[in-house]
Protein backbone atom coordinates (compact mmCIF):
# COMPACT_ATOMS: atom_id res chain seq x y z
CA UNK A 1 0.00 0.00 0.00
CA UNK A 2 1.61 3.61 -1.02
CA UNK A 3 2.07 6.23 1.52
CA UNK A 4 0.67 9.56 1.79
CA UNK A 5 3.90 12.59 1.22
CA UNK A 6 3.76 16.20 1.26
CA UNK A 7 5.16 16.37 -2.21
CA UNK A 8 4.63 20.64 -1.95
CA UNK A 9 3.67 23.03 0.42
CA UNK A 10 3.13 26.77 -0.11
CA UNK A 11 1.50 29.54 2.00
CA UNK A 12 -0.41 33.47 1.68
CA UNK A 13 -0.65 36.37 4.16
CA UNK A 14 -2.50 38.93 3.63
CA UNK A 15 0.03 41.98 2.92
CA UNK A 16 -1.76 44.38 5.44
CA UNK A 17 -0.26 44.20 9.12
CA UNK A 18 -2.55 45.26 12.70
CA UNK A 19 -0.37 45.59 15.34
CA UNK A 20 -1.39 45.62 18.92
CA UNK A 21 -1.30 49.09 19.15
CA UNK A 22 -3.57 49.46 15.67
CA UNK A 23 -6.64 47.48 17.68
CA UNK A 24 -6.33 50.02 20.74
CA UNK A 25 -8.41 52.39 18.31
CA UNK A 26 -11.09 49.95 18.36
CA UNK A 27 -11.14 48.47 21.74
CA UNK A 28 -10.09 49.14 25.44
CA UNK A 29 -6.86 46.92 25.33
CA UNK A 30 -3.02 46.95 26.21
CA UNK A 31 0.26 45.49 24.02
CA UNK A 32 1.24 44.43 27.60
CA UNK A 33 -2.32 42.35 28.17
CA UNK A 34 -1.97 40.79 24.56
CA UNK A 35 1.28 39.99 24.34
CA UNK A 36 1.55 38.56 28.32
CA UNK A 37 -1.65 35.95 27.46
CA UNK A 38 -1.30 35.39 24.08
CA UNK A 39 2.27 36.08 22.70
CA UNK A 40 1.09 37.81 19.67
CA UNK A 41 2.62 40.86 18.59
CA UNK A 42 0.85 41.35 15.53
CA UNK A 43 -1.69 39.88 12.86
CA UNK A 44 -2.77 39.93 8.80
CA UNK A 45 -5.87 41.00 8.22
CA UNK A 46 -7.14 41.25 4.34
CA UNK A 47 -7.83 44.49 2.48
CA UNK A 48 -11.48 44.56 2.11
CA UNK A 49 -13.05 44.14 -1.28
CA UNK A 50 -9.27 42.80 -2.70
CA UNK A 51 -9.63 39.10 -1.25
CA UNK A 52 -12.01 36.27 0.35
CA UNK A 53 -11.29 33.23 2.12
CA UNK A 54 -11.17 31.24 -1.34
CA UNK A 55 -8.40 34.01 -3.34
CA UNK A 56 -6.55 33.54 -0.32
CA UNK A 57 -6.70 29.67 -0.54
CA UNK A 58 -6.11 30.15 -4.08
CA UNK A 59 -2.67 31.72 -3.43
CA UNK A 60 -1.80 29.48 -1.32
CA UNK A 61 -2.95 26.80 -3.64
CA UNK A 62 -0.75 27.78 -6.45
CA UNK A 63 2.21 28.09 -3.96
CA UNK A 64 1.93 24.25 -3.19
CA UNK A 65 1.39 23.46 -6.64
CA UNK A 66 4.59 25.33 -7.71
CA UNK A 67 6.46 23.78 -5.31
CA UNK A 68 5.38 20.28 -6.13
CA UNK A 69 5.93 20.92 -9.84
CA UNK A 70 2.43 20.38 -10.78
CA UNK A 71 -0.17 22.45 -12.50
CA UNK A 72 -3.71 22.86 -10.62
CA UNK A 73 -5.46 21.24 -13.68
CA UNK A 74 -3.34 18.03 -12.28
CA UNK A 75 -5.18 18.07 -9.10
CA UNK A 76 -7.93 14.90 -8.06
CA UNK A 77 -9.70 16.61 -5.48
CA UNK A 78 -9.75 19.16 -3.29
CA UNK A 79 -9.96 19.40 0.69
CA UNK A 80 -10.68 22.88 1.69
CA UNK A 81 -11.05 23.61 5.69
CA UNK A 82 -12.32 26.53 6.89
CA UNK A 83 -15.11 28.07 9.51
CA UNK A 84 -14.88 31.17 7.94
CA UNK A 85 -15.94 30.54 3.89
CA UNK A 86 -17.16 32.86 1.35
CA UNK A 87 -20.86 31.74 1.69
CA UNK A 88 -22.61 29.77 3.80
CA UNK A 89 -23.67 27.49 1.27
CA UNK A 90 -22.24 26.17 -1.23
CA UNK A 91 -18.58 25.44 0.34
CA UNK A 92 -15.46 26.57 -0.77
CA UNK A 93 -14.25 23.82 -2.45
CA UNK A 94 -15.57 24.34 -5.53
CA UNK A 95 -15.17 28.01 -5.35
CA UNK A 96 -11.66 26.87 -5.19
CA UNK A 97 -11.77 24.92 -8.10
CA UNK A 98 -12.87 27.61 -10.02
CA UNK A 99 -10.86 30.66 -8.81
CA UNK A 100 -7.82 27.78 -9.61
CA UNK A 101 -9.10 27.70 -13.24
CA UNK A 102 -10.19 23.58 -12.92
CA UNK A 103 -12.22 23.43 -15.79
CA UNK A 104 -12.32 19.33 -15.33
CA UNK A 105 -15.49 17.83 -13.60
CA UNK A 106 -13.82 14.17 -13.22
CA UNK A 107 -13.14 15.74 -9.66
CA UNK A 108 -14.33 16.01 -5.95
CA UNK A 109 -14.35 19.32 -3.88
CA UNK A 110 -15.07 18.60 0.09
CA UNK A 111 -15.78 20.89 2.87
CA UNK A 112 -13.92 20.02 6.34
CA UNK A 113 -15.70 22.35 9.23
CA UNK A 114 -13.63 21.32 12.14
CA UNK A 115 -12.27 24.75 12.72
CA UNK A 116 -8.50 24.86 14.52
CA UNK A 117 -8.40 21.22 13.90
CA UNK A 118 -9.51 20.85 10.25
CA UNK A 119 -5.96 20.68 8.63
CA UNK A 120 -5.48 17.47 10.58
CA UNK A 121 -8.82 15.91 10.03
CA UNK A 122 -8.14 16.78 6.44
CA UNK A 123 -5.07 15.25 6.45
CA UNK A 124 -6.05 12.06 7.63
CA UNK A 125 -9.41 11.93 5.00
CA UNK A 126 -6.30 13.13 2.02
CA UNK A 127 -4.71 10.16 3.48
CA UNK A 128 -7.04 7.39 3.16
CA UNK A 129 -8.03 8.09 -0.25
CA UNK A 130 -4.57 8.37 -1.01
CA UNK A 131 -3.81 4.87 0.58
CA UNK A 132 -6.75 2.87 -1.34
CA UNK A 133 -5.51 4.58 -4.54
CA UNK A 134 -8.92 6.49 -5.16
CA UNK A 135 -6.75 9.93 -5.66
CA UNK A 136 -3.32 10.86 -6.85
CA UNK A 137 -2.87 14.66 -6.11
CA UNK A 138 -4.93 16.03 -3.61
CA UNK A 139 -4.83 19.58 -2.52
CA UNK A 140 -5.53 20.21 0.90
CA UNK A 141 -5.88 23.78 2.17
CA UNK A 142 -6.84 26.00 5.54
CA UNK A 143 -7.33 29.29 5.04
CA UNK A 144 -9.24 32.21 7.31
CA UNK A 145 -10.81 35.60 6.96
CA UNK A 146 -11.44 36.10 10.40
CA UNK A 147 -11.25 39.84 10.05
CA UNK A 148 -15.07 40.30 8.66
CA UNK A 149 -16.45 38.33 11.69
CA UNK A 150 -15.07 39.84 14.41
CA UNK A 151 -16.71 42.14 17.09
CA UNK A 152 -13.42 44.52 17.25
CA UNK A 153 -15.35 46.39 19.98
CA UNK A 154 -14.58 45.85 23.64
CA UNK A 155 -17.30 43.55 24.35
CA UNK A 156 -15.41 41.09 22.10
CA UNK A 157 -11.78 41.94 22.58
CA UNK A 158 -11.13 38.74 24.52
CA UNK A 159 -11.39 36.75 20.85
CA UNK A 160 -10.79 39.50 18.36
CA UNK A 161 -7.10 39.82 19.93
CA UNK A 162 -6.75 36.01 18.88
CA UNK A 163 -7.31 35.86 15.47
CA UNK A 164 -5.94 36.46 12.32
CA UNK A 165 -6.26 35.61 8.44
CA UNK A 166 -4.00 33.52 6.13
CA UNK A 167 -3.93 30.46 4.23
CA UNK A 168 -1.38 27.34 3.73
CA UNK A 169 -2.35 24.27 1.31
CA UNK A 170 -0.46 21.58 0.97
CA UNK A 171 -0.37 18.44 -2.59
CA UNK A 172 -0.93 15.18 -0.94
CA UNK A 173 0.53 12.63 -3.87
CA UNK A 174 1.37 8.89 -2.52
CA UNK A 175 4.62 7.19 -2.50
CA UNK A 176 6.49 4.03 -2.06
CA UNK A 177 9.41 5.34 -0.33
CA UNK A 178 9.75 3.43 3.08
CA UNK A 179 10.86 6.76 5.09
CA UNK A 180 8.17 9.20 3.96
CA UNK A 181 4.98 10.38 4.51
CA UNK A 182 1.98 10.61 6.72
CA UNK A 183 3.11 7.71 9.57
CA UNK A 184 -0.27 8.17 11.90
CA UNK A 185 -2.91 10.55 12.56
CA UNK A 186 -5.16 10.19 15.42
CA UNK A 187 -8.84 11.98 15.66
CA UNK A 188 -10.86 13.08 19.17
CA UNK A 189 -14.00 14.74 19.49
CA UNK A 190 -16.18 15.85 22.61
CA UNK A 191 -19.17 17.69 21.73
CA UNK A 192 -19.79 18.35 26.09
CA UNK A 193 -18.80 21.70 25.10
CA UNK A 194 -19.74 22.67 21.64
CA UNK A 195 -21.09 25.78 22.80
CA UNK A 196 -18.24 27.44 24.33
CA UNK A 197 -16.40 28.00 21.49
CA UNK A 198 -18.57 28.87 18.50
CA UNK A 199 -20.44 31.03 16.51
CA UNK A 200 -24.63 30.67 17.13
CA UNK A 201 -25.86 32.08 13.96
CA UNK A 202 -27.03 31.71 11.22
CA UNK A 203 -27.86 28.75 12.05
CA UNK A 204 -30.84 26.07 12.31
CA UNK A 205 -30.92 26.54 16.10
CA UNK A 206 -31.58 30.29 16.30
CA UNK A 207 -34.94 28.58 14.58
CA UNK A 208 -35.90 27.41 18.39
CA UNK A 209 -36.80 31.29 19.45
CA UNK A 210 -39.45 31.59 16.73
CA UNK A 211 -42.88 30.86 17.08
CA UNK A 212 -44.23 28.56 15.10
CA UNK A 213 -46.18 29.93 12.65
CA UNK A 214 -45.66 31.97 9.58
CA UNK A 215 -42.21 30.58 9.40
CA UNK A 216 -41.61 32.83 11.94
CA UNK A 217 -42.60 35.48 9.73
CA UNK A 218 -44.79 37.68 12.06
CA UNK A 219 -43.08 37.78 15.26
CA UNK A 220 -39.29 37.98 14.47
CA UNK A 221 -39.17 39.62 10.88
CA UNK A 222 -35.92 38.07 9.60
CA UNK A 223 -33.91 40.19 7.43
CA UNK A 224 -31.56 37.48 5.96
CA UNK A 225 -31.80 33.59 5.74
CA UNK A 226 -30.84 31.01 7.76
CA UNK A 227 -32.63 32.16 10.76
CA UNK A 228 -30.75 35.64 10.71
CA UNK A 229 -33.35 38.04 12.78
CA UNK A 230 -32.93 41.08 14.47
CA UNK A 231 -32.90 39.93 18.17
CA UNK A 232 -29.83 38.04 16.37
CA UNK A 233 -28.37 40.90 15.41
CA UNK A 234 -28.80 42.84 18.48
CA UNK A 235 -27.28 39.96 20.84
CA UNK A 236 -24.76 39.56 18.75
CA UNK A 237 -24.70 35.53 17.94
CA UNK A 238 -23.31 35.95 14.76
CA UNK A 239 -19.85 36.85 16.30
CA UNK A 240 -17.49 34.13 17.60
CA UNK A 241 -18.32 33.65 21.38
CA UNK A 242 -15.30 31.49 23.69
CA UNK A 243 -14.69 30.95 27.25
CA UNK A 244 -11.41 31.19 27.00
CA UNK A 245 -10.14 29.87 30.60
CA UNK A 246 -11.92 26.69 29.61
CA UNK A 247 -10.41 26.12 26.09
CA UNK A 248 -7.16 26.53 27.80
CA UNK A 249 -7.56 24.26 30.47
CA UNK A 250 -8.81 21.56 28.08
CA UNK A 251 -6.19 22.34 25.20
CA UNK A 252 -3.34 21.62 27.57
CA UNK A 253 -4.20 18.01 28.56
CA UNK A 254 -5.51 17.15 25.15
CA UNK A 255 -2.31 18.72 23.45
CA UNK A 256 0.05 16.34 25.14
CA UNK A 257 -2.52 13.41 25.24
CA UNK A 258 -2.68 12.94 21.62
CA UNK A 259 0.90 13.55 21.00
CA UNK A 260 1.86 10.79 23.35
CA UNK A 261 -0.39 8.28 22.15
CA UNK A 262 0.72 9.19 18.38
CA UNK A 263 4.13 8.69 19.30
CA UNK A 264 3.47 5.48 21.49
CA UNK A 265 1.23 3.70 18.87
CA UNK A 266 4.53 4.18 16.71
CA UNK A 267 6.74 2.89 19.83
CA UNK A 268 8.31 6.71 19.62
CA UNK A 269 9.24 9.32 21.86
CA UNK A 270 8.99 13.17 22.14
CA UNK A 271 12.83 13.11 21.75
CA UNK A 272 12.69 11.09 18.38
CA UNK A 273 10.98 14.00 17.32
CA UNK A 274 12.49 16.79 14.78
CA UNK A 275 10.14 19.11 14.70
CA UNK A 276 6.91 19.82 16.73
CA UNK A 277 4.09 22.43 14.94
CA UNK A 278 1.26 23.02 17.10
CA UNK A 279 -1.93 24.96 15.90
CA UNK A 280 -1.32 28.23 16.66
CA UNK A 281 -4.36 29.08 19.51
CA UNK A 282 -1.96 30.80 21.78
CA UNK A 283 1.86 31.23 22.37
CA UNK A 284 1.06 30.11 26.06
CA UNK A 285 -0.51 27.18 25.07
CA UNK A 286 2.66 25.97 22.65
CA UNK A 287 5.18 26.77 25.25
CA UNK A 288 3.05 24.66 28.03
CA UNK A 289 3.00 21.83 25.53
CA UNK A 290 6.62 22.28 24.71
CA UNK A 291 7.60 21.80 28.35
CA UNK A 292 5.34 18.85 29.13
CA UNK A 293 7.16 16.83 26.06
CA UNK A 294 10.35 17.89 27.20
CA UNK A 295 11.28 19.36 23.27
CA UNK A 296 14.02 22.03 23.06
CA UNK A 297 13.12 25.65 21.66
CA UNK A 298 14.56 24.50 18.07
CA UNK A 299 12.00 21.50 17.90
CA UNK A 300 9.12 23.70 18.00
CA UNK A 301 8.20 26.46 15.67
CA UNK A 302 5.77 29.16 16.39
CA UNK A 303 4.60 32.03 14.30
CA UNK A 304 1.75 32.92 15.51
CA UNK A 305 3.61 36.42 17.21
CA UNK A 306 3.23 37.62 13.73
CA UNK A 307 -0.16 35.81 12.52
CA UNK A 308 -2.27 35.44 15.65
CA UNK A 309 -4.52 32.35 15.38
CA UNK A 310 -5.74 31.45 11.99
CA UNK A 311 -7.64 28.38 13.15
CA UNK A 312 -7.36 25.60 9.79
CA UNK A 313 -4.81 27.87 8.30
CA UNK A 314 -2.21 27.52 11.29
CA UNK A 315 -0.85 24.46 11.18
CA UNK A 316 -0.07 24.73 7.31
CA UNK A 317 1.34 28.35 7.02
CA UNK A 318 4.03 27.20 10.34
CA UNK A 319 4.83 24.01 8.44
CA UNK A 320 5.31 26.27 4.78
CA UNK A 321 7.45 28.78 6.68
CA UNK A 322 9.58 26.25 8.74
CA UNK A 323 10.35 24.05 5.26
CA UNK A 324 11.02 27.70 4.10
CA UNK A 325 13.55 28.50 6.65
CA UNK A 326 15.13 24.88 5.90
CA UNK A 327 13.87 23.97 10.09
CA UNK A 328 12.10 20.69 8.46
CA UNK A 329 14.08 18.44 5.90
CA UNK A 330 13.76 15.38 4.09
CA UNK A 331 13.64 12.11 6.45
CA UNK A 332 12.44 14.77 9.45
CA UNK A 333 9.85 13.16 12.46
CA UNK A 334 7.32 16.08 12.11
CA UNK A 335 4.41 15.98 14.45
CA UNK A 336 1.71 18.29 13.59
CA UNK A 337 -1.18 18.69 16.62
CA UNK A 338 -4.34 20.63 17.26
CA UNK A 339 -7.16 21.23 19.66
CA UNK A 340 -10.10 23.53 18.86
CA UNK A 341 -14.34 24.35 19.00
CA UNK A 342 -15.64 21.42 19.18
CA UNK A 343 -13.94 20.51 21.02
CA UNK A 344 -12.18 18.18 18.32
CA UNK A 345 -8.08 17.52 19.12
CA UNK A 346 -5.86 15.54 16.24
CA UNK A 347 -2.33 15.17 16.18
CA UNK A 348 -0.61 13.53 13.00
CA UNK A 349 3.38 12.07 12.91
CA UNK A 350 5.07 12.45 9.46
CA UNK A 351 8.43 12.01 7.77
CA UNK A 352 9.45 14.87 5.66
N1 LIG B 1 -7.50 43.35 26.59
C1 LIG B 1 -7.55 43.72 27.87
N2 LIG B 1 -8.27 43.05 28.80
C2 LIG B 1 -8.96 41.98 28.37
C3 LIG B 1 -8.94 41.55 27.05
C4 LIG B 1 -8.19 42.28 26.14
N3 LIG B 1 -8.11 41.94 24.84
N4 LIG B 1 -9.73 40.45 26.94
C5 LIG B 1 -10.21 40.20 28.17
N5 LIG B 1 -9.75 41.14 29.04
C6 LIG B 1 -10.02 41.25 30.47
C7 LIG B 1 -11.36 40.69 30.85
O1 LIG B 1 -12.39 41.63 30.68
C8 LIG B 1 -11.15 40.34 32.30
O2 LIG B 1 -11.24 41.52 33.06
P1 LIG B 1 -11.89 41.48 34.55
O3 LIG B 1 -10.98 40.58 35.35
O4 LIG B 1 -11.87 42.91 34.96
O5 LIG B 1 -13.25 40.89 34.38
C9 LIG B 1 -9.68 39.90 32.34
O6 LIG B 1 -9.06 40.47 31.17
C10 LIG B 1 -9.53 38.41 32.29
O7 LIG B 1 -10.40 37.92 31.25
P2 LIG B 1 -10.42 36.45 30.82
O8 LIG B 1 -11.29 36.28 29.61
O9 LIG B 1 -10.75 35.63 32.02
O10 LIG B 1 -8.92 36.34 30.37
P3 LIG B 1 -7.96 35.13 30.45
O11 LIG B 1 -6.95 35.37 31.48
O12 LIG B 1 -8.67 33.83 30.45
O13 LIG B 1 -7.27 35.28 29.02
C11 LIG B 1 -7.43 34.32 26.86
C12 LIG B 1 -8.07 35.26 27.84
C13 LIG B 1 -6.11 34.89 26.39
C14 LIG B 1 -8.38 34.17 25.67
C15 LIG B 1 -7.21 32.97 27.58
O14 LIG B 1 -8.37 32.53 28.22
C16 LIG B 1 -6.76 31.92 26.64
O15 LIG B 1 -5.67 31.95 26.13
N6 LIG B 1 -7.60 30.92 26.41
C17 LIG B 1 -7.30 29.88 25.47
C18 LIG B 1 -8.14 30.10 24.35
C19 LIG B 1 -7.41 30.16 23.10
O16 LIG B 1 -6.20 30.08 23.01
N7 LIG B 1 -8.21 30.27 22.12
C20 LIG B 1 -7.74 30.27 20.85
C21 LIG B 1 -7.71 28.90 20.46
S1 LIG B 1 -9.23 28.36 20.12
C22 LIG B 1 -9.12 28.03 18.58
O17 LIG B 1 -8.05 28.05 18.03
C23 LIG B 1 -10.41 27.83 17.88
Amino acid sequence: MPRTKIAGIGHHVPENVYTNEDLIKYMDTTNEWIIERTGIEERRFIKKGEDTTTTLAAKASRNACKHAGIEPEEIDFIIFATLSPDYYFPGSGVLLQRELGITKTEIGALDIRNQCTGFIYGLSVADQFIKSGMYKNILLVGAEVHSVGLDFSTKGRNVSVIFGDGAGAVILQPTEQEDQGVLLSELHSDGTHAEQLCVLSPGSHSGMHMPDTDFGLDDEKPIGGYFLSEKILEDGHYHPHMSGKLVFKHAVVKFPEVIKSVLSKMKLSSADLDMFIPHQANLRISQFVQKILGLADDKVYNNIQKYGNTTAASIPIALSEAVQLGKVKRGDLVCLAAFGAGFTWGSTLLRW
